[in-house]
């Protein structure tokens, strides 16, 4: 069986292959086919099996793959067998056989990694506890849009370490830009990444010193429902508001991959600020996941 390619992590793809997902984002966003084939997917089937809830990801890969000429077939977790045990390697070994990739929103990476171990088709990692991949990439497109120099800029994240701040972490480690973390002790993130790129912070008004951009995400993560009360005690001085911005560039830019809880770890005056880049961010979700799966389906 030849090995197919997946999308599980940022460090799946190397410098040059993320640059060029996002340069093909902003052709697909303008309605610039793939040389040779319109509809890369026409004829082919994506699964999507999802854990965890979902708005933006689930439904801009469903219409992504409509648009690309594919069929995405919804798969609810608890509606499958594997809700009901069968294991991941079975599952995927079958699943492979009907469909041409798959979508997978999920608890533990490692579920992702047993399902791509024995998967024949590409998995796509929608949102797990530890990456969001996807995200980062709409994320660093949407700034791109906006004129940000994504290898030069100095980027600050508000917040818990949590699986946006990874990916974020990966991105300034393979794309060089700096990276200023700011989360409450216990809070870190799992991956350090480059040191020279990459530095945690304690305090807030130290990470946003001089950013371009400015990026948070709720304090309780999908599965973490029970923390939240704590989480709102830890969290208390990590909020992302006008005061906190006054320390970063005049023109900063703020992201937030949504859903958001405003008056908690971000303002409603933020969210709905000229700084706020959030609608767009949602948007180009879209048109990532497009460049993403015409990569990986041949
Ligand atoms: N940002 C994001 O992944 O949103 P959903 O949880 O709605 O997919
Ligand atoms: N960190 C959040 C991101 C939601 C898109 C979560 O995992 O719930």
């Amino acid at each position: 069986m030849q090995k197919p390619r997946h999308f599980l992590t940022l460090d799946d793809c190397s410098r040059e292959e993320l640059l060029g997902l996002l340069k093909r984002t902003g052709e697909l966003k303008s309605g610039i086919p793939r040389s040779g084939k319109a509809k890369p997917l026409e004829g082919r089937y994506v699964g999507m099996i999802f854990e965890k809830p979902s708005t933006r990801t689930r439904v801009s890969f469903h219409v992504g793959i409509s648009q690309l000429g594919g069929q995405a077939i919804f798969l609810n977790s608890r509606e499958i067998q594997i809700g009901r045990g069968e294991p991941i390697r079975d599952t995927a070994r079958v699943l492979s056989r009907y469909l041409d990739a798959i979508i997978i929103r999920t608890f533990g990476h490692n579920v992702l990694e047993e399902f791509a171990r024995w998967s024949s088709i590409p998995v796509v990692n929608g949102l797990s506890d530890s990456h969001h991949p996807c995200q980062i990439l709409g994320d660093l497109f949407t700034l791109q849009e906006r004129g940000v120099d994504v290898l030069t800029m100095k980027a600050a994240w508000v917040g818990d370490g949590n699986n946006v701040a990874n990916s974020w972490i990966e991105a300034a480690s393979i794309l060089g830009f700096s990276l200023k973390l700011a989360c409450p002790e216990g809070y870190d993130p799992q991956l350090t990444g480059d040191s020279g790129k990459v530095t945690l912070v304690r305090d807030p008004s130290e990470a946003v010193q001089d950013a371009d951009v400015v990026s948070t995400d709720v304090w309780a993560s999908m599965g973490q429902e029970d923390e939240a009360d704590v989480r709102q005690e830890v969290f208390r001085g990590y909020q992302v508001n006008s005061e906190l911005l006054k320390g970063a560039r005049k023109n900063v830019y703020v992201l937030h991959c949504l859903p958001a809880h405003r008056g908690e770890e971000i303002t409603e005056e933020v969210m709905e600020s000229a700084h706020s880049l959030v609608w767009d961010e949602a948007e180009n979700r879209l048109h990532v996941q497009k460049a993403i799966l015409e990569m990986l389906v041949e």
